[in-house]
């Protein structure tokens, strides 16, 4: 009967256990909270705006450098998404659309804790403004 019981007893704990467990390692993401952008970047104008010469390396190096988080058509979903603990917005959003150039800009090449800084690999001005174009032009 004793030896019945604590088999019982490590029935329940490895049940119970793991129950519990599902819930820390399954854990929602940290919302996505507000940029702090400084203002040199918020009043930065796109000196490329609307150059379609840049789309071809616009598309090459998202394909590069952010498809890998941000996803085939920018939504978020791309296969290293999952192990981010921060939320990912859609690129299609009308939120994120609706953002000045300047600040994408910022968020896309100096980034900020999980957003990796893309400034030493994307060195070159146009490059930069090719990506934030390409960005942009995602729409649903
Ligand atoms: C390793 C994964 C990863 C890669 C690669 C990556 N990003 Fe991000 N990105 C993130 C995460 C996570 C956030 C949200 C960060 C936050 O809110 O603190 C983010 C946020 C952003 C934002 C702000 C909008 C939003 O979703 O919150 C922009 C714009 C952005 N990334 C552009 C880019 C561009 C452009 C590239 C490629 C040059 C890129 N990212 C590459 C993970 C990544």
């Amino acid at each position: 009967m004793k030896k019945h019981r604590s088999l019982l007893t490590f029935i329940v704990i490895v049940f119970v256990g793991g129950f519990l467990l599902s819930f820390v390692t399954v854990q929602d993401k940290v919302a996505s909270a507000p940029w702090d952008i400084p203002e040199k970047y918020q009043k930065m104008e796109n000196p490329y705006v609307g150059d379609k010469s840049l789309d071809r390396v616009g598309k090459i190096l998202y394909i590069k450098h952010c498809r890998s988080c941000h996803g085939n058509t920018g939504e978020g979903d791309g296969p290293k998404a999952a192990s981010m603990k921060t939320e990912i917005l859609s690129f299609t959003s009308e939120k994120f659309q609706e953002e000045a150039d300047g600040v994408v800009y910022y968020q896309s090449i100096i980034g900020r804790d999980e957003m990796p800084n893309y400034e030493s690999k994307i060195p070159e001005e146009e490059d930069r403004w090719a990506v934030v174009n390409y960005i942009k032009s995602m729409k649903k």
